[in-house]
């Protein structure tokens, strides 16, 4: 009875004529449908229970440092869908760095929040499921215990010769204006440079340069391939290294933009961790892993000011 009126719908002409125009609408949607979409039958799974599909939710959290990787199971193919202890603290982890109740429950604000678009460098560097703190604030109970700006392992730094730094751009693929590029990253620098003793200053020779930046696709050569459109939008590498890669696959905006990223707010975050910054939990701080489309962040936080002028000793 129900799929009657639908059949007749699907035939007419005039019916086909308005899904096809709104055929380029949902593609763009699709990309965080598809992130969400594997994610979201897991709704509710906990300890003792198999799930196909929960394989999904350990690739994610071994890729952003919450599950080590000897407890990956390399196999795949669904039959690593078992929820067991290590899992369940990962996630419990992961709940307590993005403010989500710590239940080791996977629901659906926990899920959500896995499904938004963020950088690609894991939140937990060492492997370790213990959080890497610059400081800790206890404010009485165990969901407020939280880390703020956090370092690399072992806190990389740029030596104290190093406080003027270069910096260029990869040839890579060209996805905005040179031009719009240049004066975004230099705005972006900027906003660091009041904040620490560094001054950045641009090079026409990459190569030489001791931060370079491009945007890239797929497996580009490092460590970390991007994964197209959705997920990870950039990544960039502790000192010394000086590598800063934005995902080519991404809808890039030079300005805030419903569905696009905005350029600059990713730059001041990734510059962030050229600098040393690892992730902080502090949601409005712009070292917080995620961000949504259509949002300029660019405004450093307290906590951004706090954790550079602490890894470089700054009274
Ligand atoms: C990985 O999967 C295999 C095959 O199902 C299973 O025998 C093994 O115990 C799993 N290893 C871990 C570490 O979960
Ligand atoms: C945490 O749990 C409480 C009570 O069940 C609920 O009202 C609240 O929305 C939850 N918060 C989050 C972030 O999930
Ligand atoms: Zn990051
Ligand atoms: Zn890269």
């Amino acid at each position: 009875m129900a799929s009657k009126p639908c059949s007749t719908l699907f035939t007419s002409p005039l019916i086909h004529l308005v899904m096809l125009l709104l055929l380029p609408l949902s593609i763009h949607s699709h990309s965080t449908q598809q992130h969400q979409e594997p994610f979201k039958s897991l709704e509710g799974c906990h300890k003792g229970q198999t799930l196909k599909g929960l394989h999904t939710i350990k690739q994610y959290l071994g890729k952003f440092g919450y599950l080590p990787h000897h407890h990956r199971n390399k196999t795949g193919s669904g039959d690593d869908d078992m929820f067991d202890d290590s899992l369940e603290s990962a996630i419990k982890t992961y709940q307590l760095n993005y403010h989500l109740n710590v239940t080791g429950i996977l629901d659906g604000k926990t899920l959500q929040d896995m499904a938004l678009p963020r950088c690609g460098v894991p939140d937990i560097v060492d492997g370790n499921s213990s959080m890497r703190s610059g400081k800790k604030r206890h404010l009485g109970s165990m969901h407020h215990t939280v880390a703020h700006f956090r370092f690399f392992p072992s806190n990389p730094r740029w030596p104290p010769s190093k406080r003027q730094l270069t910096y260029g751009f990869l040839p890579g693929v060209q996805v905005i204006g040179a031009q719009d590029l240049r004066s975004i990253c230099r705005s972006a620098f900027d906003r660091w440079a009041r904040v620490s003793h560094f001054t950045f200053q641009e090079t026409q020779d990459v190569n030489t340069a001791d931060l370079k930046i491009g945007f890239y696709r797929g497996n580009h050569g490092d460590t970390a391939p991007f994964d197209g459109s959705g997920g990870i939008l950039a990544h960039a590498f502790a000192p010394t290294d000086g590598r800063f890669h934005f995902d080519a696959d991404e809808r890039w905006a030079t300005n805030p933009v419903a569905g696009a990223f905005d350029v600059e707010s990713i730059a001041v975050h990734e510059i962030g961790h050229l600098l040393g910054l690892g992730h902080s939990s502090v949601r409005e701080a712009i070292m917080f892993p995620t961000i949504s489309p259509g949002v300029k962040k660019v405004n450093l936080h307290g906590d951004d000011v706090q954790g550079i002028q602490t890894l470089y000793n700054m009274p």
